[in-house]
């Protein structure tokens, strides 16, 4: 990897089935990144024990995502992908963060307001303080950029805060990220209701398009997709159902809005909800054929992993060593 590159950084979390807005809004922007930048990927396991897990099924869907993304595009000779839990350098940093971000500013997360209204039986710290540990994976690897959905860009701007508080005390330590958030993908809305984001835990299951859902189910999700009340396939940035509709095919298929709508000239809704559950198909099965290579061969991503563990470690705690130096800790 060359010095001169600008680096990325980025992270989801194994906290359910990924869906097709993780794919188009993170994941898909990532694989295209990997050639131009300095690429470092994490499952951000850490940030899912602030909702109960199972055991069981955490440890598997952690290698499970691990596979998938390999599946999705993401090289482990071009990027640096880890598990977050691996490298101690996250909770390390997390925890100093906290100290430099204030009850007022977290009191503000509207994730954490949303998260604390479904799970009002486990309010717990860690949910509250989640955002300080996303700075400290965000800041330890000194990244340019941060790609992300548009759901994220609050935290990123709390991150962008955090680090120019530490650096205004302590001198220059931490570049300060920028969000990259792409102009379609990054707000794929449910397919039932189009105000709200596609989410892994929404309990209808037409809403959510699952990555390894069976083509027939993708092509019955997208039928049942509701649209608005015009007949004309056309972008009219009012987040509606059809606008969700043009903004996932175009993210699929690089056309812009208005390729789509000439394509879709004269057609009816029906059509076009065919073509847009076809393509997604298209996406999707070549990667589900993959993943079962992939996840057939635990040694492989044992290997992928561990390997991205040393990576992570070597320039995480440079930044660790420099900030607990800073502050005035014994190394
Ligand atoms: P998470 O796991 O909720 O989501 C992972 C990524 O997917 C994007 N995303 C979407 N994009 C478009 N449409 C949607 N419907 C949609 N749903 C999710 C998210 O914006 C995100 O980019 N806190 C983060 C994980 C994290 C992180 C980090 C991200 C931990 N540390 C450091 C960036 C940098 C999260 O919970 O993402």
């Amino acid at each position: 990897m060359s010095n001169s590159k600008k680096t990325i950084f980025s992270a989801v979390q194994p906290s359910g089935e990924i869906t097709l807005g993780n794919y188009l809004g993170a994941i898909k922007n990532w694989v295209n990144l990997q050639n131009d930048y300095k690429c470092i990927f994490a499952l951000a396991d850490l940030h899912t024990i602030t909702v109960r897990q199972n055991p069981k099924e955490f440890n598997r869907r952690i290698i499970e995502l691990y596979a998938l993304f390999l599946a999705c595009g993401i090289d482990p000779q071009k990027s640096i992908f880890f598990i977050q839990s691996q490298v101690h350098t996250h909770a390390n940093l997390g925890w100093i963060l906290q100290c430099y971000t204030q009850f007022g500013e977290l009191s503000r997360m509207t994730q954490f307001k949303d998260k604390s209204k479904k799970h009002v039986d486990n309010i717990n710290a860690g949910l509250f303080c989640y955002p300080s540990l996303m700075a400290a994976d965000i800041l330890l690897y000194n990244a340019d950029l941060v790609p992300v959905g548009a759901d994220q860009k609050q935290h990123l701007e709390l991150t962008r805060n955090i680090a120019e508080r530490f650096n205004g005390i302590y001198g220059d330590t931490f570049v300060i990220p920028e969000p990259y958030v792409a102009k379609i993908g990054a707000k794929v809305a449910s397919l039932q209701d189009p105000t709200k984001k596609m989410s892994k835990s929404d309990k209808n299951s037409n809403a959510c398009v699952r990555m390894m859902d069976d083509a027939d189910v993708i092509i019955k999700k997208f039928k049942r997709a509701v649209t608005d009340s015009n007949n004309e396939v056309k972008f009219r940035n009012e987040n509606t159902g059809i606008d969700n509709l043009i903004g996932i095919y175009s993210c699929i298929t690089s056309k812009s809005a208005e390729e789509v709508e000439k394509e879709f000239e004269g057609k009816g809704y029906g059509d076009f909800k065919k073509a847009v559950g076809e393509a997604v198909v298209n996406e999707l099965i070549p990667i589900q054929e993959r993943f079962k290579d992939y996840i057939s061969n635990e040694d492989y991503l044992v290997k992928c992993f561990r390997k991205a563990r040393e990576e992570a470690l070597e320039i995480s705690e440079k930044t660790l060593n420099e900030v607990k130096t800073k502050i005035g800790f014994y190394l």
